[in-house]
């Protein structure tokens, strides 16, 4: 018995909470929780269920889809229940659903399959009579949406008419959704006018479809793929999903570019596995793939359950968001002194990895969180980019939080920490005297885009500078042999190592050897820009203000500082002693000095996955030989490398007829301009 009140009140209390957040989700386009953790929730609900049938009750939000719609539109009844799909998060339950398909055919029955993005966006039903766009609705709880026709007329991407060999009477589902540059877009100008930034594209897309006056749906940017029909008159009757998709295509509705038919489970695999790999580039966001069968007589053979087709499964992808609470924020003091706070977290798992630190960029970020130690943080990390602390869950703060402060002194060292004009950045005031900025400028000096020392590790350099063995990156070229081996972890045969790795590195470029010196602002690509520009040490030490903003990308910030840095006559000495150490590197071929610019004038533009090369690296190459790289293609772009995994941008540059190499047509291109890493 207290069982089963311990039951009840477990199911009363998920309900409410899945409620509370259905709501918050699809009626006030803001919600508290990534999806993830809902869906945490819901399963739960579902299990907990299942194993208690005496307690399912028909007003449980299992019972149906989403959320049955607001009173502030009007009520739209769908012919046709707009359905969810069920969802699996590896290849072992693909192929069980695959199985359990083939199970319920006939056996001469040979399904095939179409696949296509999961957008994260919203599902909308588009009325067309007569040809004409006669009403949009959302899918609300499935069986009834919001009027929205006002809203959707305003989306460029949804034709008004049909050309004439459409069925009169149609009806077209898909997933409206705001592209991520756009979502960027919109941001950065609601926070420009101090109003409230979007959380999301998908809340984008939400909350855009539902404002009552279509003037402000108008100016959001929202675009749609449509990937079913409800209803349509008789008479247009396509046999499978893949040919109602060419009809769309042909009637000037957009679908999208990736869906594809597979002809077996190894294919949608394929498929599954490389859409995945694309998912950073893609210019919209997914949750995961959808994989149906092609053939609507198999459709029928298979039915639905529950609401849900059997002849469809989303497979999702890791959640890119997840919540976590944080447990410290710790500063790192960075190569130029910048105070960096850090988050420390519960780690958890997102965007396929654990995580348990996130950056806080700086106080200002803190501040505009209003993070506090012990506060609930939603996480995002997509690709490889760092975790970035995305909001706080205010309702979830514990009423003993800590509120977090910039130190007074640095960490590290203790020496006053300032913050000057109206920089936001605070910074220890020590510079290179200061163990922290020492040890991370020959971090810096050794990494792999600078001179690229192999074997000089984090601990290796920590020791170094704890025992002041090395002060300057100058000192690493005059350590003994002796010296290395009496170190922690060194024996004869690591110092030697070492050794021979600083005797190679001293073999390097002239970009690596400028962007090695840690000079505030310049990067690889500023690096390589200089180099091309000035050719020689003397004549960088020596440029003005003027001749360094004639550099491209150089504005009078990124001049200040190369001018700042080698005033220092401490910089100056360092730069010199290196080269009286035998740092070197080869003199461009041609007339000796003059700058090798081949590229001058042209803009390229690089996208997907390079294996050989960083894109880092090739943005380099392609600055120092002149040309400009841009994040985007336009009729002005000259040239695309495209890796595995590029999306729009290369269907844009295929449709502009641009021409697009691969990494291997890339190499050669740089191998005739002599131009080519040696270890590519
Ligand atoms: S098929 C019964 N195709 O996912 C068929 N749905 O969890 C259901 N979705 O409500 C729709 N991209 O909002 C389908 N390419 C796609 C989709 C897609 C996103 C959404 C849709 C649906 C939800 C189901």
């Amino acid at each position: 018995m207290a069982d089963d009140a311990a039951v009840a009140k477990e199911l009363e209390d998920l309900r409410a909470q899945v409620r509370y957040h259905l709501h918050r989700y699809h009626v006030l386009d803001d919600p508290e929780i990534p999806d993830a953790d809902y869906d945490q929730l819901f399963d739960r609900l579902v299990s907990l269920e299942r194993e208690h049938p005496d307690f399912r009750s028909p007003d449980s939000p299992t019972q149906s889809v989403g959320a049955p719609p607001a009173t502030r539109f009007d009520e739209v009844r769908h012919a046709v229940p707009m359905l969810s799909l069920d969802k699996c998060s590896d290849e072992e339950e693909l192929a069980r659903w695959a199985e359990r398909c083939r199970g319920l055919l006939d056996d001469d029955d040979q399904p095939t399959y179409a696949c296509e993005p999961k957008i994260d966006g919203v599902a909308v039903s588009l009325l067309y009579e007569d040809r004409l766009l006669k009403r949009g609705a959302t899918r609300g709880d499935g069986d009834a949406g919001e009027d929205i026709t006002a809203n959707v007329r305003t989306i460029g991407a949804i034709p008004v008419r049909l050309p004439n060999d459409a069925p009169a009477q149609l009806e077209v589902r898909g997933e409206i959704y705001m592209p991520i540059d756009g979502f960027h877009a919109f941001n950065e100008r609601a926070l420009t006018a101090g109003e409230r930034p979007i959380i999301n594209p998908r809340n984008g897309a939400a909350g855009s479809l539902r404002q009552l006056d279509p003037n402000i749906t108008a100016k959001r940017p929202l675009s749609m793929f449509c990937y079913s029909v409800g209803v349509s008159s008789p008479g247009w009757q396509p046999q499978r999903h893949s040919e109602t998709l060419d009809a769309f295509r042909a009637w000037g509705l957009n679908v999208n570019p990736r869906a594809q038919t597979c002809d077996d489970l190894g294919a949608c695999r394929d498929y599954i596995r490389e859409l995945e790999a694309q998912r950073d580039s893609l210019g919209y966001e997914i949750d995961g793939a959808v994989v149906k069968v092609d053939e609507f007589a198999l459709r029928d053979k298979l039915g639905e359950v529950t609401r849900k087709p059997r002849w469809a499964i989303a497979y999702k992808y890791p959640a890119e968001e997840a919540s976590t609470t944080v447990h410290d924020v710790e500063f790192q003091v960075g190569r130029t002194g910048a105070i960096t706070p850090v988050a420390k977290l519960e780690p958890v798992f997102v965007g396929g990895v654990t995580v348990s630190n996130a950056t806080l960029h700086n106080m200002d970020e803190i501040d505009r969180l209003d993070l506090r130690l012990g506060d609930t943080v939603i996480i995002h990390r997509a690709g490889d980019v760092i975790p970035q602390v995305m909001r706080v869950i205010e309702s979830r703060r514990p009423v003993d939080a800590k509120r977090v402060a910039m130190p007074e002194i640095c960490p590290v060292c203790g020496a006053p920490v300032t913050r000057t004009g109206d920089e936001v950045v605070a910074r220890c005031s020590a510079g290179l005297t200061c163990p922290a900025q020492r040890k991370e400028s020959l971090r810096h000096f050794a990494s792999r885009l600078a001179l690229d020392i192999e074997g000089l590790g984090e601990k290796l350099v920590d020791q170094l500078v704890e025992r002041e063995l090395v002060s300057t990156p100058a000192d690493l070229f005059r350590l003994t042999k002796d010296e290395l081996a009496a170190l922690e972890r060194m024996g004869e045969k690591s110092a030697e190592n070492l050794l021979a790795a600083l005797q190679d590195a001293k073999d390097t470029t002239f970009p690596r050897f400028i962007y090695a010196l840690g000079i505030r602002e310049v990067g690889e690509t500023t690096a390589a820009a200089l180099a091309a520009r000035f050719g020689t040490l003397e004549a960088l030490m020596a440029a003005d203000l003027e001749r360094l903003q004639q550099v491209e990308d150089v504005g009078p910030v990124v001049a200040e500082r190369v001018v700042t840095f080698f005033a220092d006559p401490d910089n100056r000495r360092i730069a010199e002693e290196l080269l009286a150490l035998g740092v070197h590197w080869a003199a461009p071929d041609g007339d000796a000095g003059e700058p090798q610019t081949p590229l001058e004038g042209q803009t390229w533009v690089l996208t997907g996955t390079l294996e050989q090369l960083t894109r880092n690296e090739a943005k380099a190459i392609l600055t120092g030989l002149g040309a400009r790289v841009a994040g985007s293609v336009s009729k002005r772009t000259s040239r695309v490398v495209a890796g595995p995994g590029a999306g729009s941008k290369r269907t844009k540059a295929e449709e502009l007829e641009i021409e697009v190499m691969d990494e291997t047509e890339f190499l050669d291109f740089l191998r005739q301009h002599n131009a080519a890493p040696a270890d590519a």
